[in-house]
């Protein structure tokens, strides 16, 4: 296979160790004979799996007893209507750091007073906005990181009221205090598997305090009381997240891949800020370890195209930035390596130099 180096926000690149162990699975799911494709969702060895994979979720992020972890479809979008319908009575605050805070924040209005209590829309979401948590709030909802804008709120805030916090772009990266959340969501497409799946943190009780009726698939407890299993899960991303969450296990866990990742993305803000051709977008304070935003330095914007020409020829992948930002996004995930993100910094080097 071609020798490249992924950076796309996801889907994005996936530790090979899991994509290995998946293909095999596809051929034979655990010496059945049969490929996870096409065993019984009811059978014993799939239950094991799908036990096996709330359990290392359990273990890798330290999730204290009063939690759970359901495994749901729709992705992280679904879980901005069932965060509001389960947990929403009369008032939700949102802090609105960018365009998935934003849709977060719509479909809360539909079910109750619900509202920013600061933005940073006014810079184009490029830092996090100070903030106040009101008391008399059901739920505060944060996104920790802002995978178009490349911010990131990087410690676990103590909060007054429930918090919730889409982590869609930064779970597993770094070690999480779960105790300060009531709830955690993820779409599973960056560190934590394929697409297909998304992941939910949930602390039991806060469910079932409002007073609506909620259709049974978008009620959480339908999905605590059935371990996930209401109706057929998504199997097969459930398996490849299964293989990602062995290998991290593997590698030390969410301690030792927080020191890899800061290394990352120390190699890459260091050339930004180094090199005379590219600035970074994102307030330096908020710089994200995950999504690394930048643009051509004011009255370079003209070798964009050229850059672009001469990363893809050096085997870059996926360095467009949103079309709501333009530049430049390099997704550094977990199974991002080292090497990936030097040999784009070494890159970024050698087109400074061409152009001297
Ligand atoms: C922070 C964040 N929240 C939510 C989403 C939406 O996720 P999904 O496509 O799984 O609905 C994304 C997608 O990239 C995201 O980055």
């Amino acid at each position: 296979m071609k020798k490249v180096h992924v950076f796309n926000a996801g889907p994005c690149i996936l530790p090979q160790e899991a994509l290995d162990r998946s293909v095999e699975a596809i051929k034979d799911f655990k010496g059945t004979g049969v490929s996870v494709l096409c065993v019984s969702h009811r059978s014993k060895e799939w239950e094991e799996t799908m036990n096996e994979t709330r359990a290392l979720w359990k273990e890798l992020l330290n999730i204290p007893e009063d939690y759970e972890v359901l495994f749901l479809g729709g992705g992280a979008s679904l879980q901005f209507l069932m965060v509001a319908m389960n947990l929403l009575e009369k008032k939700a605050a949102y802090l609105e750091t960018g365009v998935w805070a934003k849709k977060a924040l719509k479909e809360a209005k539909a079910f109750g007073e619900a509202y920013a209590v600061a933005s940073s829309a006014d810079k184009n979401f490029t830092y996090i906005p100070e903030f106040t948590i009101p008391a008399d709030v059901d739920y505060f909802h944060i996104t920790t990181n802002n995978t178009i804008y490349g911010t990131e709120i990087r410690k676990d805030i103590d909060s007054p009221v429930p918090l919730v916090a889409d982590m869609s772009s930064d779970i597993l990266s770094r070690p999480v205090d779960v105790s300060k959340y009531a709830l955690i969501y993820a779409g599973a497409q960056k560190n934590a598997g394929p697409a297909g799946v998304a992941v939910v943190i949930v602390k039991k009780d806060i469910l079932g305090k409002v007073s609506r009726y909620i259709p049974t698939m978008l009620d959480y407890r339908t999905h605590l009381d059935k371990e996930s299993m209401f109706n057929t899960p998504p199997v097969f991303s459930i398996l490849v997240m299964n293989e990602t969450l062995k290998w991290l296990k593997g590698i030390g866990g969410v301690e030792a891949i927080q020191k890899v990742n800061e290394k990352k993305a120390e190699i890459l803000y260091n050339e930004i800020d180094r090199n005379s051709l590219f600035v970074g977008t994102a307030e330096k304070k908020d710089r994200s370890i995950m999504n690394v935003c930048f643009v051509m330095a004011p009255g370079k914007e003209d070798l964009q195209d050229e850059f672009f020409a001469f990363a893809k020829s050096k085997g870059m992948v996926g360095i467009k930035g949103h079309r709501s930002v333009g530049g430049f996004r390099a997704s550094i995930y977990n199974a991002c390596t080292v090497e990936d993100v030097q040999a784009l910094a070494d890159c970024m080097k050698e087109f400074e130099a061409l152009k001297k």
